[in-house]
C-alpha cells in the first residue's frame, strides 16, 4: 500500500447565483439556481514514502483544493483518500499529527507570540521530547537561521522570516508527510535558496515526504524528480520533468541566412522569423537536428546556426499558460 493513495477523486463547488436586493438573496434559499465548479475531477494518485512530488497547473487547476482534501481541511464530493492508512477529513486529529502543512499565503503561526513561544506550543500540540525539540531547533537554525529574530513575536516579521519560520514549524514533528502549497511565493532568491536547501535536506536526511505546489520553476527543477501537472481539475501527467521535456518540448534551430528558407519535411512544425534570423521549430521525434542541418545546409546558403536545447522554463510556462 502506498503512503498516499486517491482513487476517483472529485470536487465540486456550487456557486449560487443570487438575484439583487433582499427578494433575491431570500430567493436564493428556495431555487436550485447555481453553478457547478468541478475543481477536481477523477484524480487517481499514489505517492510512497519519501518521495518529493511537485505539483503544478495553471491559477485555478484544483492544486490548493487537492492538498485541502489531503490534508482534510476539505471533504471530497467523491472518490477515495486515504493518507497512511487513514481517512484525512473523517480522521482529521489523527491525519493532523501524520502531516505539516505550510499554506504560502496564510500563517499558522500566533500573531501576537513570538517566535519562541510559538514553537513552544507546537511542541506541546504534537508532543516533542525536549531532547527532539532541542536537536531538531538546533538543525533548523543552522539552515534557516530562526535565531536572528528568535523573540520577536510573528507579526513583525518580514515575509521571509516568516515562511522560514512556517517550514520549520511544518518540520518540527517529523512529521511523515510535509504539504507546502506555494512556500516561495513572493520571495527573494537568497530565501528560497535557504527554504529548497531546508526541503531537500529534511527529504534525503529524514525520509519525510513532500507534496510541493508552485509556480517557481526553480522550485520545480531543483527539488522534484517526479511532477504531477493538473489541467482544469484533471491528471494530464505524471512522471519525470525530463521525460515531460522530451515528450512536450518541440526543438529549435536559430539560422543565419539571406535565403528565404521553405522547408516541406516532416517533422518540421513551423519556420519563422525573429530579430533577423529564422527560427526552424521541429519534433525531435520525427527529424533529427543533424538529418534537418543537413537538409537545410543541401539547400540553402547559411552562415551560423544554433541548436537550441530544450528549456524546462518554456515547458512548464506554456503547460500554465495552454495546458497540454
Ligand atoms: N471554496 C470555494 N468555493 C467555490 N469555488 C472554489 C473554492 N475553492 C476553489 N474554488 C474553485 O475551484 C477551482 C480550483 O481552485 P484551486 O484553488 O484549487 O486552484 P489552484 O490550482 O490552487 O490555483 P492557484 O495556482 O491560483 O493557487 C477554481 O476554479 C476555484 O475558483
Ligand atoms: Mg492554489
Amino acid at each position: 500500500m502506498s503512503l498516499i493513495e486517491v482513487e476517483n477523486l472529485d470536487k465540486k463547488f456550487k456557486i449560487y447565483r443570487r438575484g439583487e436586493g433582499i427578494t433575491g438573496y431570500l430567493k436564493s434559499f428556495v431555487s436550485r439556481d447555481y453553478d457547478e465548479v468541478n475543481a477536481v475531477e477523477d484524480l487517481d494518485l499514489e505517492i510512497e514514502k519519501g518521495n518529493m512530488v511537485g505539483y503544478i497547473g495553471a491559477n485555478g487547476a484544483g492544486k490548493s483544493t487537492t492538498v485541502k482534501m489531503l490534508t482534510g481541511i476539505l471533504e471530497p464530493t467523491s472518490g477515495r483518500i486515504e493518507v497512511d492508512g487513514i481517512n484525512p477529513h473523517r480522521e482529521r486529529k489523527k491525519n493532523a499529527m501524520n502531516i505539516g502543512v505550510v499554506f504560502g499565503q496564510k500563517t499558522q503561526l500566533w500573531w501576537d507570540l513570538p517566535v519562541r513561544e510559538s514553537f513552544k506550543l507546537l511542541k506541546e500540540i504534537y508532543e516533542v521530547s525536549d531532547e527532539d525539540y532541542e536537536a531538531r531547533i538546533d538543525e533548523f537554525d543552522e539552515v534557516l537561521q530562526l535565531s536572528d529574530f528568535w523573540d520577536q513575536p510573528v507579526r513583525k516579521l518580514s515575509l521571509g522570516q516568516k515562511m522560514r519560520c512556517e517550514l520549520a514549524a511544518a518540520f518540527l514533528h517529523h512529521p511523515k508527510i510535509v504539504y507546502l502549497d506555494e512556500p516561495t511565493i513572493g520571495l527573494d532568491v537568497a530565501v528560497k535558496e535557504r527554504i529548497r536547501d531546508f526541503i531537500r535536506k529534511m527529504n534525503e536526511e529524514k525520509n519525510i515526504t513532500v507534496i510541493l505546489t508552485t509556480h517557481d520553476i526553480g522550485d520545480i527543477e531543483d527539488l522534484c524528480e517526479r511532477i504531477v501537472v493538473l489541467d482544469e481539475g484533471r491528471k494530464i501527467y505524471d512522471g519525470t520533468l525530463n521525460e515531460l521535456v522530451n515528450k512536450f518540448t518541440s526543438r529549435r534551430i536559430i539560422l543565419e541566412t539571406e535565403d528565404v528558407i521553405e522547408l516541406e519535411i516532416e517533422g518540421v512544425e513551423e519556420v519563422e522569423k525573429v530579430n533577423g534570423k529564422i527560427e526552424v521549430i521541429f519534433d525531435s521525434e520525427k527529424i533529427s537536428a543533424s538529418e534537418l542541418m543537413k537538409e537545410v545546409l543541401e539547400k540553402y546558403d547559411v552562415s551560423d546556426f544554433q541548436i537550441k536545447e530544450p528549456d524546462i522554463e518554456m515547458v512548464v510556462k506554456k503547460i500554465y499558460n495552454e495546458g497540454i
